[in-house]
């Protein structure tokens, strides 16, 4: 969509976080700017969580290797008129920089619905607090070394939970464990991994960061590793 400021037209698009997967998550806010929208860009598992809700718009599904292209296409029609809602899984300000710049590099003004983070699901479902964790992703365009570093000092500081996104498909829990074990973090310390919270097929795995490493059964991309504060002596 775009608006006139001092004389320039401006061009506007509002991104939306849909929440972690079960549109119960998805918040008003978030659905009203979908339903209002000419257009929802996103990849397409997010584009299956809003689907119900987008009356009138025009989807533009996206993949990793298309998404440059699609959101030329989407942002064009931004530029022309429409109004463009892109949206992105969970909260757009955990582990969603890179669709953020990308959508920021090419307009003027960005509006940010904020959504239900999977993050925010496995704390509850771990009964753990935001103040007492740690949040690590190895999803990162500069490359996993130091989240996996930060990683290693925070369990062997243990003074909090962690809480940490793996990197599919090349970084995933059993490897991580196994890591962990190499690198002198206590093999017994507790942990949990939640797959596919608020699906239907949502499961949880808990045990020691031992018996983690030792699992040669798949686990999901959408994936989340929470290791527990050690009890204090
Ligand atoms: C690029 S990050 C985006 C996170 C998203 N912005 C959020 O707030 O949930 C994608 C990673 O989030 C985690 N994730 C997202 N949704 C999930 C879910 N429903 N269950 C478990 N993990 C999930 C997985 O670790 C997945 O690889």
């Amino acid at each position: 969509m775009t608006s006139a400021k001092d004389g320039a037209q401006v061009t506007r698009v509002t991104i939306v976080g849909v929440g972690p997967g079960d549109s119960g998550f998805l918040t008003l806010k978030g659905k009203q700017a979908i339903e209002e929208a000419d257009l929802v860009a996103g990849f397409e598992t997010v584009l299956n969580v809003i689907r119900p809700f987008a009356k009138k718009a025009e989807l533009c599904s996206m993949a990793y290797r298309n998404q440059e292209e699609v959101l030329d296409y989407a942002v064009g029609k931004a530029k022309e008129g429409k109004s463009l809602v892109v949206c992105a899984w969970g909260d757009l300000n955990v582990s969603a920089k890179e669709l953020l710049d990308r959508v920021r590099r090419r307009v003027d003004h960005v509006e940010l619905v904020p959504g239900i983070s999977s993050v925010q699901i496995a704390l509850s479902r771990s009964g753990i607090s935001l103040e007492d964790t740690v949040f690590i992703t190895l999803h990162r365009r500069d490359g996993a070394g130091s989240a996996l570093e930060e990683l290693v000092h925070y369990l062997m500081d243990g003074g909090r939970n962690v809480i940490l996104l793996p990197r599919p498909y090349d970084l995933m829990p059993a490897g991580i464990a196994e890591g962990l074990i190499k690198e002198g973090v206590p093999g017994d310390r507790g942990m949990t991994v939640y797959q596919r919270l608020t699906h239907d097929d949502e499961q949880s795995w808990s045990g020691s960061i031992s018996e983690c490493a030792a699992i040669t059964t798949e686990f999901s991309d959408l994936s989340i590793m929470v290791f527990d504060r050690p009890a204090s002596t």
